[in-house]
């Protein structure tokens, strides 16, 4: 057990250089490097042991340049990279944190993070449930799900609603939001074993292979014979064109993501935009931080179903730092069934 003050390897992952197409393994590296456990004097630092890391498909678009303005910086080729995370104080000299409290938040791919700008982390109470949660269910899919569903999607009792990339960290939660509410809900995945999960894990109505489906609006009309009400945009490409032909009026679709056209250097077309005009229909896209102001709120809202038992959450997590890449570019096979974490360390 390393002791405060000391000089201590801190393996990392670094991002070797700006990725095009489908990431590999090999577009990161592992270094070794060291750290003294220790805040600068004089600092407001926060150093951190990371425990938990959270894959998320967004990393990917940080892993090219872009210039979306107000969106997440690239990452920096040559540096560590970072995402969301869950961390033990070490050592602090930010008056808001002391040695021993947990938080989730930015960190980075590494054992060891000094945070210079601790303020943007949430501080996890002690509770009874897995820490790992604040990764995902209790964490920024989490709060995906939560604002996407109830804040865009403006959803009501007995509406028909599509999820794709259902079986994931966010579309899991959405889904069973939706059954909360008296929903009709119906999920799409890339597996059989998904499918299955979506119907007898998370409650879903119906849930359909999209990978065994040669003609999606078909089996859009097959699940919804009088037409969508709520969807629920995860993946965009030839999903969405087939959504917006089966959307009802005044339907709405929430953009959440549209991780099908993360690798792609040329994005593929929408052909059926016109059914948002003749259709009356809201589309709007949203990034979850700009509704952090309603962590609290969701907090207590999400624990409360945890505790009854009427929401549950599966994980796949992968032991060890060094196999961070590998599951991270799983999340574009859709090698991971439910929220993929990486255990870095455990408490
Ligand atoms: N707006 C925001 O603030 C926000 C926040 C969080 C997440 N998101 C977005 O929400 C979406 C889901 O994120 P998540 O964290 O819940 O990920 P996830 O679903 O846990 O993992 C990604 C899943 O996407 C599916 N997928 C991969 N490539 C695909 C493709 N080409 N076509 C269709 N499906 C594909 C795979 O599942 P299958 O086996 O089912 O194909 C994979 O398991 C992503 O688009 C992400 O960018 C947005």
């Amino acid at each position: 057990m390393a002791k405060l003050g000391e000089e201590v390897s801190n393996k990392q992952i670094i991002l070797r250089d700006y990725v095009s197409g489908f990431p590999k393994v090999s577009d990161m590296a592992f270094k070794t490097s060291t750290i003294r456990l220790q805040v600068p004097q004089g600092s407001k630092a926060v150093l951190f042991k990371n425990l938990y890391l959270s894959c998320d498909p967004y990393m990917r678009t940080r892993m090219k340049k872009h210039e979306f303005p107000n969106y997440v910086p690239p990452f920096t080729p040559g540096s560590v990279i970072s995402g969301y995370g869950v961390a033990k104080v070490l050592d602090s000299g930010h008056p808001d944190f002391k040695e021993g409290d947990l938080v989730w938040g930015m960190t980075g791919w590494e054992e060891y993070s000094l945070i210079t700008k601790p303020e943007t982390l949430f501080k996890i109470q002690p509770t009874d449930v897995p820490l790992s949660y604040y990764t995902g269910i209790l964490g920024m899919p989490g709060m995906s799900a939560y604002a996407g569903f109830y804040e865009v999607c403006s959803p009501k009792k007995g509406e028909c609603v599509f999820v794709s990339a259902a079986s994931g960290a966010v579309g899991q939660l959405v889904g069973q939001f939706a059954k909360l509410m008296g929903c009709y809900v119906v999920g799409s995945a890339g597996s059989n074993h998904k499918v299955e999960l979506l119907k007898n894990k998370f409650g879903f109505d119906e849930a359909f292979n999209y990978k065994e489906e040669n003609n999606l609006d078909a089996a859009l009309k097959r699940y919804f014979p009088k037409g969508i009400d709520i969807y629920f945009e995860n993946v965009g490409g030839k999903m969405l064109d087939a959504v917006l032909l089966n959307m009802k009026v005044h339907g709405r679709i929430a953009a959440c993501g549209m991780i099908s056209q993360y690798n792609l250097e040329q994005p593929e077309g929408v052909h059926n935009l016109v059914s948002v005009v003749f259709k009356r229909i809201r589309m709007q896209g949203f990034l979850v931080f700009d509704y952090f102001h309603l962590y609290p709120q969701f907090l207590d809202f999400i624990m409360k179903y945890i505790k009854e038992g009427k929401i549950v959450y599966v994980e796949d997590t992968v032991e060890g730092l060094e196999n961070g890449p590998a599951a991270l570019i799983g999340l574009f096979t859709g090698r991971n069934v439910g929220k993929q974490v990486v255990v870095v360390a455990r408490e």
